[in-house]
């Protein structure tokens, strides 16, 4: 064997390798539509490009305190009172690279070889690698159509077994768009609290929420619970690797000597170039972008459905539609395949978000413009044909 046991329990991401042949196709001069991309197509907010580019001419590109640039620390505590209506200790910020390494943080200060955390299935397929990594134990627990994919405090009550430390689930969720309200997770909250475990929120795609409400978990009255955010999504910063943490006071001294050890700090440029990120004079354009995800969902729910696919409530937010396929195939891997090869539509199957009926559901993204999505529909319905 090579290497270390865990590596075994490690899986790809599947569509790596399906955006792999995409490329391949591409460069053989194929056109492709892309709907399996997990990041938006709009590039970097202007405001943001020109921070980083006066911070580059003006401040030392050296290594941030492990925990972040106190700025801008304090920016993401003014963001949640300026946002939300939440008064936050800004030392409570913890800055990471993407909310991956945050991610790996919060598991990492959490959980001993063998405890388990609860993960909703479907979900982000890394959160259970980042479980393997520390030698826990991802525990699925199936969420459906019929429930508007939301896991239940009855679940969550049922699945808690001596080991298990952790819940975490994502708002809005990926792959299923699913937002849970501050009244569903206090109710999660309530089921954990007598368990002595801990709630992780993952809010990365906060802020891309069609017509909804928008909250934070950290409204919530409840003491054990750690938010993941990022500045990939919403603010549109995917490359430059920035995300973060709000913790408990007690976990805020561990994640300092996590961070020092695991990579000392975040990127320091993309650091100074989120201060311009953060600012409300930035909003009306992360807002109009919002706006048009908006629209391209109202415009894809409709036309898959039209297709043949079945969906619940049209997805109150993130950018993804996941599509229950069995009425098309019963197997959405070799669907995702042929519709690629035979067409050109790059979409992503359900096998890389768990073992929840995954053969019976494929996921679109909505990252591309609107003119793309009717070419791929109509590609796929030539497809159907
Ligand atoms: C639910 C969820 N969490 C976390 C991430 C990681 O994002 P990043 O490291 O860019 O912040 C992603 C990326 O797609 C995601 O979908």
């Amino acid at each position: 064997m090579t290497g270390a046991h865990r590596l075994q329990q490690i899986q790809p991401f599947h569509v790596m390798a399906l955006l792999a042949r995409a490329r391949q196709m591409e460069a053989e001069g194929r056109d492709i539509v892309h709907m399996e991309v997990g990041e938006p197509d709009f590039p970097t907010p202007p405001a943001v490009i020109q921070a980083a580019e006066s911070a580059l001419k003006t401040q030392p590109i050296h290594y941030t305190p492990a925990l972040g640039l106190p700025d801008l620390r304090q920016a993401i505590a003014d963001y949640y009172a300026e946002r939300y209506g939440v008064e936050l200790d800004w030392r409570r910020v913890v800055v990471t690279p993407g909310s991956s390494a945050a991610l790996q943080l919060a598991m990492a200060a959490l959980l001993n070889p063998g405890d388990e955390i609860l993960l909703p299935d479907p979900g982000y397929p890394c959160n259970r690698n980042f479980a393997y990594l520390v030698n826990a134990k991802p525990r699925s627990v199936p969420v459906h159509r019929s429930g508007g994919f939301r896991p239940t405090a009855k679940q969550i009550a049922n699945a808690w077994s001596p080991a298990t430390r952790a819940l975490m689930v994502a708002s809005p969720s990926n792959p299923t768009g699913t937002c849970l309200s501050l009244g569903e997770l206090a109710e999660l909250a309530e089921a954990i609290s007598p368990r002595q475990g801990y709630l992780i929120v993952d809010e990365i795609y906060q802020g891309l929420t069609y017509g909804n409400v928008d909250e934070t978990a950290l409204s919530l009255a409840f003491d054990r619970l750690i938010v993941v955010n990022s500045f990939s999504k919403y603010f549109g910063m995917t490359g430059w690797r920035l995300g973060w943490l709000v913790v408990p006071d007690a976990l805020v001294e561990p994640m300092d000597r996590l961070a020092q050890n695991l990579y000392l700090c975040a990127p320091t440029l993309a650091q100074h170039a989120a201060l311009a990120a953060l600012n409300p004079a930035n909003r009306p354009e992360l807002d109009r972008r919002r706006d048009e995800f908006h629209q391209r969902r109202d415009f894809l729910y409709t036309a898959l459905k039209s297709l043949g696919f079945v969906l619940g409530p049209s997805p109150q937010g993130a950018f993804y539609l996941y599509a229950d396929c069995s009425a098309l195939t019963h197997d959405s891997q070799a669907f995702c395949e042929q519709l690629l090869e035979q067409v050109g539509v790059a979409v992503t199957p359900g096998l890389d978000f768990g073992s929840n009926a995954p053969q019976a559901h494929v996921r679109f993204a909505f990252t591309t413009g609107l003119d793309r999505l009717q070419l791929g529909v109509d590609k796929i319905a030539e497809f159907l044909a």
